[in-house]
């Protein structure tokens, strides 16, 4: 199948600060990943050193044939205690930005991804509302400073993934299980990123700025309709919902989710192949996803993550493969798909699981830091040089 993508298809790779930059011992991640019974595999420690290698990352990324980078800014950096603001992390990022435009790519900013400064948390962190003003007065802050040479901004990556993981399942901080926090902690999540969108579109530089949310393919067996609805509209649609009218909705599709007719997670069906992660191998849930945040908001969509973690780098680029099919037949379809970020640009900290799960295109030596491209790194990039699959 051959897909020729439509002119001015933005080609990406996505990463968040945590994830890659190390040190970032200030934020509650850090302190989860050394408190005892948490699940954490491992501590995040020095990551990838992006922190202070971003310019060999960024200009790989470059050389591979990408236009656009996509990463986080460090709240816990930026502020690291309340209404205290750092000027060395703020012309950072400003750095980041300006090697970004220097090698012809699109500066993707993400102001929060996953991440909470101590502070933050331990007044509450999302389950408590004042968490609106908080993260709104951030990105006030953090735009004044970059806004004139943003690309493109997401507010809150994955909120859905926040509360769930967070407040629901106890697999991220706070590590907690209760219902009544999960909603409230939605309703605080969807009331900061319709603040967080307006202290940016306030700010300086003339940019499209969107959510960024944790979708899938959903099932559930026949019958159980009601279910999934309610199921579904409780962990991913209402914060489609909340975001309709922005300028572009991000959409993040990595695997299905099978449900039993009372809307209870029922993990991988027999005989379909799952991943380190844990979940099915299942590169059409990027298709479902597309159609379901199409229908939803009626925003332009960009693909802000996709990817695979996987040892197998032939895997990686047939799941690819398979999802960009998906892809094209949503742009046969009409529907307003303008651009495809691969998560990730480098195997790096995998949250609970640390550094098992690799989802990058290029390899990073654990001890030496060395980076090296993979085979779909260059495959990929060729893809997003010729705007053009097949
Ligand atoms: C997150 C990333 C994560 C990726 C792969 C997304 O949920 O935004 O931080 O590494 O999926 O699991």
């Amino acid at each position: 199948m051959t897909i020729s993508f439509p002119n001015g298809f933005t080609w990406g790779t996505a990463t968040a600060a945590h994830q890659v930059e190390g040190g970032n011992w200030n934020n509650d991640w850090w302190e989860f990943e050394h408190t005892a019974g948490t699940g954490t595999t491992e501590p995040s420690g020095d990551a990838c050193e992006s922190f202070t290698r971003y310019p060999e990352d960024i200009a790989m990324l470059a050389g591979l044939g990408f236009g656009a980078y996509r990463f986080s800014l460090e709240w816990s950096r930026i502020e690291p205690e309340e209404n205290e603001w750092s000027s060395a992390a703020l012309d950072h990022y400003r750095r980041m930005i300006t090697t970004c435009r220097d090698h012809g790519l699109l500066p993707v900013v993400t102001f929060h991804h996953f991440t909470n400064p101590r502070w933050v948390a331990a007044d509450g962190g999302w389950a408590n509302s004042a968490v609106v003003d908080r993260f709104a007065r951030f990105c006030e802050r953090a735009v004044v400073h970059l806004g004139d040479e943003i690309g493109m901004a997401c507010t809150i990556n994955e909120p859905n993934i926040v509360s769930l993981m967070g407040y629901l399942i106890g697999a991220f901080p706070p590590g907690q299980r209760d219902m009544a926090a999960y909603e409230q902690v939605n309703e605080n999540l969807k009331a900061a990123h319709r603040k967080g969108y307006d202290a940016i579109k306030a700010g300086p530089g003339n940019f499209p700025v969107g959510s960024c949310v944790a979708m899938g393919d959903w099932w559930i067996p026949a019958g159980a309709e009601d279910a999934l609805a309610r199921t579904q509209h409780m962990h991913e649609t209402q914060h489609l919902e909340v975001a309709a009218g922005d300028d572009f909705i991000g959409v993040q599709a990595y695997s299905r989710t099978r449900l039993d007719e009372r809307g209870m997670p029922l993990g991988p069906e027999e005989g379909v192949e799952t991943l380190d992660m844990g979940y099915e191998y299942w590169p059409q849930s990027l298709e479902v996803a597309l159609r379901h945040a199409a229908a939803v908001t009626g925003s332009p969509i960009y693909v802000t993550e996709n990817g695979i973690g996987t040892t197998d780098d032939a895997q990686r680029v047939r799941f690819v493969t398979d999802a960009l099919e998906g892809v094209g037949r949503c742009l046969d379809d009409g529907i307003d798909v303008r651009g495809y970020f691969y998560w990730s640009l480098m195997d790096n900290f995998e949250w609970a699981l640390g550094y098992m799960p690799r989802f990058g295109l290029i390899a990073v030596d654990r001890e030496t830091q060395a980076r090296s491209p993979k085979p779909s790194a260059h495959w990929l990039g060729e893809i997003a040089r010729n705007n053009k699959l097949g």
